[in-house]
């Protein structure tokens, strides 16, 4: 399937048209998967999230006006009916809130479904999440507060609270019960807190749950019967590969799994329905929290960065670490998920460079190395290698194919292909829709 046409892989649409597509954060999430999303969501007939909770987020603008979002994929905006898996874990009260701010704005959100075994965050999940960050002092994990590690956690502890639990009044008090004098145990012993009131919890989120009923429904039925159907199904993941909480810099990390395979387990579908995985890729790096993160600029060039490419995180305002694109890690992430298409963003923000650079080795005790490390502790100690490319001075936000582009903006496409043998399928020239090249029909 590879080869080689005027130095780019060719990318086969041979392989379309296709029914579904997973997409990736290849790095530490904040990739701008919310555009790509965005832009695939306009040929799909459905979206799913699969993982992670209202500590993503992304800004979708439509027609001059910003709507942001963490929980209802940006496909509500076209139309397409979004679907919150499983495997994601549900603040009810952001979720109404999401529903009926699009609903005032005149969107439709009767095709928003959600799963009945979704987790739900309940008020100690997010009250754990900042008090054990506190706990953690120097060793704390930079999270978004939104109560995701706690709400996975009670999950495989399985004392967690599920959607279809709110639907019953006498099972949710039970459960509820039983859980919440263990919670309140440990925030009166260990942090010296107050309780929580049983019945006041109760009733909100008994009142939360009459208001999705309409919403909830066994979600894998729906989905595996879109597939059956030939509908267009995009499985949109969020934060990262590498905050992945199997593969990622442990334990800086996220509590689910970002990567392909999680589009499985998250949405109810088996891996032989997952026809394409496309990788998102942003044309340098950011990081939000804490963790390892080697090719990070803390000087000049990393502040240009920032500045350059806005790199402020959507859900905490918190300025995003920022630095050179890591090649070993891309690598790593299109092994982890079997790239076979890259979407490369925020290429504009490079413009103006004289020199861009990548890495393509870590020197680490002494030794080099050319993949990923899976210890935090040893990738903390790697130095990047870089490879010095020419930068490019032109405007490219109106470039459309890649011959439009510079030679030099080429070139730092090819080392990108050429390093992770993926070929581009999507690059994102700007913020704007139209700013975009496309390389093939995608579904
Ligand atoms: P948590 O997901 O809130 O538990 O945070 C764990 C780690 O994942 C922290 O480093 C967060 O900054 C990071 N993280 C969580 N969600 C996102 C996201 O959507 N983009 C980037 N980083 C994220």
């Amino acid at each position: 399937m590879v080869a080689w046409i005027s130095g780019f892989i060719t990318f086969d649409p041979g392989l379309s048209p296709m029914g579904t597509l997973v997409l990736v954060g290849a790095q530490w999430g904040d990739e701008g998967k919310g555009k790509i999303a965005d832009f695939l969501s306009e040929q799909a007939d459905m979206v799913v999230r699969y993982q992670g909770g209202a500590n993503a987020g992304h800004t979708v603008v439509v027609q001059g006006k910003e709507y942001r979002l963490h929980l209802i994929p940006s496909g509500v905006l076209s139309g397409k009916t979004c679907v919150i898996g499983n495997g994601v874990v549900v603040d009810p009260a952001q979720l109404l809130e999401e529903m009926e701010r699009l609903q005032a704005a005149g969107f439709d959100v009767s095709r928003v479904f959600v799963s009945d075994a979704a987790h739900v965050i309940m008020p100690y999940h997010k009250l754990f999440d900042v008090l054990e960050e506190d706990r953690r002092g120097e060793r704390k994990l930079g999270t978004t507060g939104r109560g995701i590690g706690p709400a996975y956690r009670d999950k495989f502890s399985r004392v967690g609270i599920r959607v279809c639990d709110l639907l019953d009044a006498r099972v949710f008090r039970e459960k509820l019960e039983h859980h919440l004098s263990q919670v309140n145990s440990v925030l009166e012993l260990i942090y010296q807190r107050e309780p929580l009131p049983l019945e006041q919890m109760l009733e909100a989120y008994l009142t939360y749950g009459e208001r999705l009923r309409p919403h909830v429904t066994d979600t894998s039925l729906l989905v595996n019967r879109a597939i059956d159907e030939g509908k267009r199904v995009l499985f949109e993941g969020a934060q990262g590969t590498l905050l992945d909480i199997e593969h990622g810099t442990y334990p800086y990390v996220t509590s689910s799994h970002p990567t392909a395979g999680g589009a499985c387990i998250g949405a109810g579908v088996g891996p032989t329905r997952i026809k394409r995985v496309m990788g998102v890729v942003k044309a340098y790096v950011t990081r939000v929290g804490d963790g390892p993160f080697p090719t990070e600029e803390t000087g000049e060039a990393g502040a240009w960065l920032r500045a350059r490419g806005r790199e402020f995180g959507t859900t905490t305002g918190r300025p995003r670490r920022c630095g050179w694109l890591d090649l070993v890690a891309l690598r790593y992430a299109a092994r982890l998920s079997a790239l076979d298409s890259l979407a490369v963003t925020k290429l504009d923000t490079l413009t103006g460079l004289d020199v861009v650079r990548v890495c393509t080795a870590y020197e680490c005790d002494g030794a080099r190395l050319t993949e990923w490390p899976r210890c935090s502790e040893a990738l903390a100690r790697c130095r990047p290698v870089y490879e010095e490319l020419p930068g490019w001075q032109e405007d490219i936000s109106g470039a459309r194919r890649l011959e439009d582009l510079p030679p030099a903006a080429r070139k730092y496409l090819e080392a990108i292909e050429e390093a992770v043998q993926v070929p581009l399928a999507i690059v994102s020239v700007g913020p704007d829709r139209r700013e975009t090249i496309l390389r093939a029909e995608l579904f």
